[in-house]
């Protein structure tokens, strides 16, 4: 794909990665919002996993839902706009690397598993809200989401080094 490393190879060039790359501060502040991002989308997000995958039945999934799910996207604001600054300062690098496109993938995975639980068992939450078992289909994208995070971390990680 050479004309897209030509474009990352642009962008780290940038006056604002060339910026963030050479200031002794910017990057590991980055980094820390990145992580702080990190922990309120993921830790809320498996807390409400395993809720879904039957631990703590008597709290409610609709309230649950409503305060964790919350500060699971409010991370995003966190960790999107970090995680993009990171990446244009090795820009050229990071698209070379397949673990970076398998993060970004995984992303992806996690989002459309976010929205099918919307989409396919959230909305008969009400017969399960609490004290009763959850759907089969929600405790496997429960499952899903889990485990997807923790792919993703991993890749994070090795992109870190
Ligand atoms: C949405 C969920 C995301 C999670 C859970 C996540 C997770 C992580 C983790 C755990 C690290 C390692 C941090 C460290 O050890 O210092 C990391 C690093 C990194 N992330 Fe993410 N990330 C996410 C999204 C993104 C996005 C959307 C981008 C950019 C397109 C991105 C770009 C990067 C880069 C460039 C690094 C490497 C930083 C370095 O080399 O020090 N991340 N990420």
């Amino acid at each position: 794909m050479p004309e897209v490393h030509g474009w990352a190879a642009w962008l780290e060039h940038t006056e604002l990665a060339v910026w963030i790359r050479q200031d002794l501060w910017l990057y590991p502040i980055l980094e820390i919002v990145h992580i702080v991002g990190i922990v309120l989308l993921v830790g809320p997000a498996w807390m409400f996993d395993l809720r879904i995958l039957g631990f703590a039945e008597n709290i409610s999934v609709v309230k649950l839902a409503d305060h964790f799910l919350r500060w699971s996207r409010r991370g995003l604001f966190l960790i999107l706009p970090s995680g993009l600054l990171l990446f244009i300062t090795q820009a050229a690098t990071l698209v070379a690397n397949p673990v970076f496109w398998l993060k970004l993938s995984l992303i992806g995975l996690a989002g459309l598993n976010a929205w099918l639980f919307h989409r396919l068992v959230f909305t008969s939450v009400s017969s399960w809200d609490s004290h009763k078992a959850t759907p089969v289909a929600a405790k496997m994208i429960a499952l899903a989401s889990l485990m997807l995070w923790v792919m993703v971390i991993s890749c994070g990680r090795l992109l870190a080094y």
